[in-house]
C-alpha cells in the first residue's frame, strides 16, 4: 500500500496453513459448545501455501509487480518449512472451513484498508527479522540511576539486558541496589528479607500473585527494583505430596506463576534469581550413589517421580530460555533455626522413622548470602546451590546427638516401607557443586558448613 518493499525470510518457499480469521472464531465457538473437556482441538487447513505464493497474491490484490516488490533476504534461523495439523477431530464435531483462500485474502485486504485506525502504525511487519519492536513512545530504562524519561517506568523493548554490572564486589552497602522479593510469608523469602536488612540493602516484598501478570507489573512500576528475586512457589503442607492431589493449583504457581514473573521481569530489563530445587535428578548408573559424580548444571533432569518435581523440571527447561534468570537448584534446605518445621535437621528429628541416604543439600544461612552476591555478580543461567559433597540422613542426625542431645535416639527404615507412608516418591542425589565453588572459593563443604552454621552456632545457644 505504501510502495514498500516486501521482504521474505528466504526463498519463500516454506509452506504454511492459511485460515481466514472467522473460520478461526468459528471454530472455537464450535469446540466451546460442542468440544468435550480436557481434549486438544487442532484448528487447521489442509490447503497449504508457500509464502512466496501469498506474496505474489498479495501483489496483485495491490496491482503491485511482484518482481519490483519482493525482496528476498536472509532466512531466520530454524525457520520451520512446514507446520501441518491434522484437523479432523475438529470437522468431527461439525465445523468446516468455509471461506476461500482468494475470498480470504480479499476480505482480509479490505479490512486493514477500511480500519487504519484500529491498528495503527503496523510498518514494523515490514521490517525484515525485526528484533526491538518498540511500542510508540516506549523508552530504555537505564539502571545507573537516571532514566532518559522519568515519566515512564519501563520499557517494552525487552532484547538486551540493561542490570547494572557490578564495579566493586563486597562493598557493605549499595545504596543504589532495590530488591523486590517474592514470597514474604515463606521461609526463604523471610530468610531473604532478615538478610537484606544486615547488609543494609534496599528491598520490598512484592504484592503480587505469581500468576497475575498485572500485579507483578504493578509491583514493578511502584517498586522500580535493580534485581527481583523469586522465592515464591507452592510447596505443600504439610508436604509436597500436597501437589498430588492438586495439580491445577501446583501448575497456577510453579509453572504459570514462575513464567509469567520471568517474562514480566525480562520485559523490564530485570535479572530474576530464581529459588528452583535440585530435587529433579535420582541417582542412576551413571551417577550411582556413593560415587562422587554428582549431576552437573546442564544434565537433564531424570526424577519427575513427584509431581512437585516434575513441573519444577519442566519450568527449569523453559527459563532456559530467559537470558535474565538465574535458577538456584536448592536441595533440602537447612537454616541455623532448629525449630523451623521446614528445617530439614527439623523434620528429619522429628519423624518417627527414617530412610538413611546421602544427598546434597542447602545450608541457607551459608547459601543466601551468597544468592544476594550472585545477584549483585549478575550471574545468569543454571546454579547447583547446593554445598559441596553429600551428607546422609545418619550423619546429621549424628551432628545433632554430638551438638544438641546427646540422648537422641532414632530408627531407620528402607525407602520401600517409606514408600508405604508417603504419597509420592522422593528423590535423593548428588549435586555437582564446582560451578559455585569456583565462583565462591570460600564456599565450605557441606559437613564444615552444618558444623559452622548451624551445629555450632545452636550448641552456643544452648550453653548460653
Ligand atoms: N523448602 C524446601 O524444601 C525447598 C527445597 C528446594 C526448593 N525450594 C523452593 O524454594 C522456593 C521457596 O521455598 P520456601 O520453602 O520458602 O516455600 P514456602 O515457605 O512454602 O513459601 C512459599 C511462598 O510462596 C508464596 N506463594 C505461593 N504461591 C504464590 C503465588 N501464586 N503468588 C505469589 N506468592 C505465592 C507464599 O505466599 P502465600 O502464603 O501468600 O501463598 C509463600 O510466601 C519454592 O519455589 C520452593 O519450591 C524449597
Amino acid at each position: 500500500m505504501q510502495g514498500k518493499p516486501l521482504p521474505i525470510h528466504g526463498d519463500g518457499s516454506n509452506v504454511r496453513s492459511y485460515l481466514y480469521c472467522e473460520d478461526v472464531a468459528e471454530a472455537f465457538e464450535v469446540v466451546l459448545h460442542k468440544g468435550e473437556v480436557g481434549h486438544v482441538y487442532n484448528i487447521g487447513t489442509k490447503k497449504e501455501r508457500r509464502v512466496i505464493d501469498v506474496a505474489k497474491d498479495i501483489c496483485r490484490i495491490f496491482s503491485m509487480d511482484a518482481e519490483k516488490s519482493i525482496k528476498f533476504v536472509e532466512n531466520r534461523p530454524f525457520n520451520d518449512q512446514r507446520y501441518f495439523l491434522d484437523d479432523q477431530k475438529l470437522k468431527n464435531l461439525g465445523w468446516s472451513e468455509r471461506t476461500t483462500w482468494e475470498e480470504g485474502l480479499k476480505k482480509t485486504m479490505e479490512w486493514y484498508i477500511n480500519n487504519p485506525d484500529w491498528w495503527g502504525d503496523v510498518t514494523g511487519a515490514l521490517l525484515p527479522h525485526p528484533r526491538m519492536l518498540m511500542m510508540p513512545g516506549g523508552i530504555e530504562r537505564h539502571f545507573d540511576g537516571s532514566e532518559e524519561d522519568k515519566s515512564a517506568s519501563y520499557v517494552s523493548s525487552n532484547t538486551r539486558m540493561l542490570v547494572p554490572p557490578t564495579k566493586s564486589i563486597g562493598s557493605p552497602r549499595k545504596p543504589s541496589l532495590k530488591f523486590l522479593i517474592y514470597g514474604r510469608t515463606g521461609w526463604i523469602g523471610g530468610l531473604l528479607g532478615k538478610i537484606c536488612e544486615k547488609e543494609g540493602i534496599a528491598f520490598e516484598y512484592g504484592r503480587g500473585r505469581l500468576e497475575d501478570r498485572s500485579s507483578l507489573m504493578a509491583d514493578m512500576q511502584n517498586v522500580k527494583p535493580t534485581h527481583v528475586f523469586n522465592a515464591a512457589g507452592v510447596t505443600g503442607r504439610p508436604n509436597v505430596d500436597w501437589c498430588e492431589s492438586h495439580k491445577t493449583e501446583t501448575i497456577r504457581t510453579n509453572v504459570a506463576g514462575t513464567l509469567t514473573l520471568a517474562d514480566v521481569c525480562r520485559e523490564h530489563g530485570l535479572l530474576m534469581m530464581n529459588f528452583a530445587t535440585g530435587c529433579i535428578f535420582e541417582y542412576d548408573a551413571a551417577h550411582p550413589e556413593g560415587s562422587g559424580i554428582g549431576y552437573k548444571e546442564e544434565d537433564k533432569p531424570n526424577f519427575t517421580g513427584s509431581f512437585y518435581s516434575k513441573t519444577k523440571a519442566m519450568v527449569e527447561e523453559l527459563l532456559k530460555e530467559y537470558d535474565n534468570v538465574c535458577t538456584l537448584r536448592v536441595r533440602m534446605p537447612i537454616s541455623s533455626d532448629l525449630n523451623n518445621p521446614r528445617n530439614f535437621i527439623t523434620k528429619i528429628s522429628r519423624y518417627s522413622k527414617v530412610v538413611n541416604i546421602p544427598n546434597s543439600v542447602t545450608v541457607l544461612d551459608e547459601l543466601l548470602p551468597i544468592s544476594i552476591e550472585m545477584a549483585k555478580r549478575n550471574l545468569r543461567g543454571i546454579w547447583n546451590f547446593t554445598n559441596p559433597g553429600v551428607v546422609s540422613h545418619n550423619e546429621i542426625l549424628e551432628m545433632y546427638k554430638q551438638y544438641i542431645d546427646p540422648g537422641f535416639k532414632w530408627v531407620n527404615f528402607t525407602l520401600e516401607e517409606q514408600a508405604k507412608v508417603i504419597v509420592a516418591p522422593r528423590s535423593n542425589n548428588e549435586m555437582d557443586a564446582s560451578k559455585l565453588k569456583n565462583e565462591f572459593p570460600e564456599l565450605l563443604s557441606i559437613k564444615e558448613s552444618l558444623v559452622k552454621y548451624v551445629f555450632e552456632l545452636n550448641k552456643k545457644n544452648i550453653a548460653a
